[in-house]
């Protein structure tokens, strides 16, 4: 089931990130200026969190010619990777192994500060590759907060957020080992740890919730779709953005991105990072596969390009390893742009009449009380940046609403 459901699946989970223009210049500790929206109270802190028993991908660093920082051998690794896969896997993988980690993940709680609604669910924003928790309060000059943060227009129904950066991203620590501990099976790990927490303490905005509302995006969301298969009961409702099960256009996304060393392309910005953190190599190689460029502001796409944030080749890699058909009862929403060219290669089209985000839905969601698949028009990967955000997010606090969870 697992193998079967990998060719297929496994590689659909890929992450994603930014967009376009400019030189960087967010300082090496994202400012706070970022992490507030005028309609909500938002706190930020760091939590150490444990990332338990994740079984991990063992990769074996030296016979991939130690890659991290030798940008010649990071990009020969890419090649035999998009060239070919089960290849790459056999000389590389040797298997896998379940790990205990502390980290130290920088989170933003944000409560409304006028009515709250009070039978909401909070919610739990995991971002995706190229960004930090600033994804889903993204904002900035001529990047309205009402038009362009999500944790705005959640804020604005009364609803309470939290998102953290991922380790590698803002205000979180940075592994230094890019292959074994930073990938996708030991941040399940600690998306399940704060999961924990938000229903079980009282460390997340001073209270344990009744119930949680995960929301991702892209790489987040495959995150989010793992959590769901193993500890289902952590969740009340999800919503998957920038996600579909056809891995089609991951091998696009890898070969357009030109992954290059973050420490050349962002020297001041990304300084702190240890060697094989990587970022798109350019404004265009991260408008490829992130952006529909018709329907996106220019100072929207130089935003996120001006706050791109880092990636490791271990975490690409081991995207397949995690996720799979879940048993979930609760309500799922797969939320698609047409133009994703990650999860849709640009064609929205799904099996049997359907569409690759009901496809998804159906798939890996059998026994939901509401799989629903919803398509935006016109929008790309990096959905919150572009001028859709807005509608996007109403369908996606509609869905909330809808079922019960706002
Ligand atoms: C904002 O939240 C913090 C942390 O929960 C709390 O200490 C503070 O009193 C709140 N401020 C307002 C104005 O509600
Ligand atoms: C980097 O990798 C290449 C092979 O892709 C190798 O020839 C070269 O010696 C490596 N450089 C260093 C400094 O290890
Ligand atoms: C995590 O935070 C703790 C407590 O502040 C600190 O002692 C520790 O060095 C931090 N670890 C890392 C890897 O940053
Ligand atoms: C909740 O926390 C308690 C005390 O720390 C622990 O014993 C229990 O296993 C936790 N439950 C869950 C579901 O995490
Ligand atoms: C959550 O709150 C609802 C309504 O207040 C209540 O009926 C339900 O039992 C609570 N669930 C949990 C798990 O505490
Ligand atoms: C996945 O997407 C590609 C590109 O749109 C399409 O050709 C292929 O048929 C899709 N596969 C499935 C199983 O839907
Ligand atoms: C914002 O918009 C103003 C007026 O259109 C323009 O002059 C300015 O260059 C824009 N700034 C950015 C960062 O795009
Ligand atoms: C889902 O439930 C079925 C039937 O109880 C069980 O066989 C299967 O292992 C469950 N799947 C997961 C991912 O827990
Ligand atoms: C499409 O329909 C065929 C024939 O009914 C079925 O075998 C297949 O599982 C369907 N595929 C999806 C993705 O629903
Ligand atoms: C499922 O969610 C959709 C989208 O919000 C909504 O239109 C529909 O009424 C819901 N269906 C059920 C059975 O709750």
């Amino acid at each position: 089931m697992k193998l079967a459901f990998s060719s297929l699946f496994a590689l659909a989970a890929a992450g994603i990130a930014a967009a376009a223009p400019t030189a960087p210049v967010r300082a090496s500790t994202p400012s706070n200026e970022l992490d507030s929206v005028s309609n909500a109270n938002c706190t930020r802190q760091t939590y150490t969190v444990t990332s338990s028993n994740a079984m991990r991908t063992q990769f074996n660093v030296e016979a991939m010619g130690n890659p991290a920082g030798n940008q010649t051998q990071t990009t020969q690794l890419f090649l035999e990777f998009i060239t070919d896969q089960s290849g790459f896997m056999s000389r590389y993988v040797t298997g896998t192994q379940a790990q205990t980690q502390d980290f130290n993940i920088s989170g933003v709680f944000c409560e409304p500060t006028g009515q709250r609604n009070e039978n909401a669910a909070v919610q739990l924003l995991l971002h995706g590759i190229g960004f930090d928790g600033s994804y889903w309060n993204f904002q900035g000059q001529n990047v309205s907060e009402e038009q362009y943060s999500y944790v705005y227009n959640a804020a604005a129904r009364g609803i309470s957020t939290f998102r953290y950066d991922r380790i590698g991203t803002g205000s979180s620590e940075a592994p230094s080992d890019v292959f074994n501990v930073a990938q996708a099976a030991t941040e399940v790990g600690i998306l399940e740890a704060v999961a924990e927490k938000l229903k079980n303490s009282t460390e997340i905005g001073g209270r344990a919730w009744n119930r949680t509302l995960l929301v991702g995006h892209s790489y987040g969301s495959a995150q989010s779709q793992a959590l769901s298969v193993a500890r289902p009961e952590l969740v009340d409702g999800i919503i998957l953005q920038g996600f579909s099960a056809n891995a089609t256009g991951l091998p696009f996304y890898l070969a357009a991105t030109v992954y290059t060393e973050a420490s050349q392309v962002f020297p001041r910005a990304l300084a702190r990072l240890p060697p094989g953190w990587l970022v798109t190599a350019t404004p265009a190689s991260n408008q490829l596969p992130f952006v529909w460029a018709p329907t996106a502001d220019a100072s929207a796409v130089a935003l996120a390009r001006n706050t791109e944030q880092a990636v490791t080749q271990g975490s690409l890699f081991s995207i397949g390893s995690i996720g799979g058909p879940s048993n979930f009862t609760g309500p799922v929403a797969v939320v698609l742009g047409d133009k994703d060219f990650i999860f849709a290669l640009n064609d929205i089209q799904g099996p049997n009449g359907t569409n690759k985000a009901q496809a998804a839905a159906s798939m890996l969601y059998a026994q939901s009380s509401n799989a629903t698949g919803i398509v935006l028009p016109d929008v790309g990967h990096a959905v919150n940046i572009h001028r859709g955000a807005q509608q996007a997010y109403t369908q996606m606090l509609d869905f909330a609403a809808v079922n019960g969870l706002a």
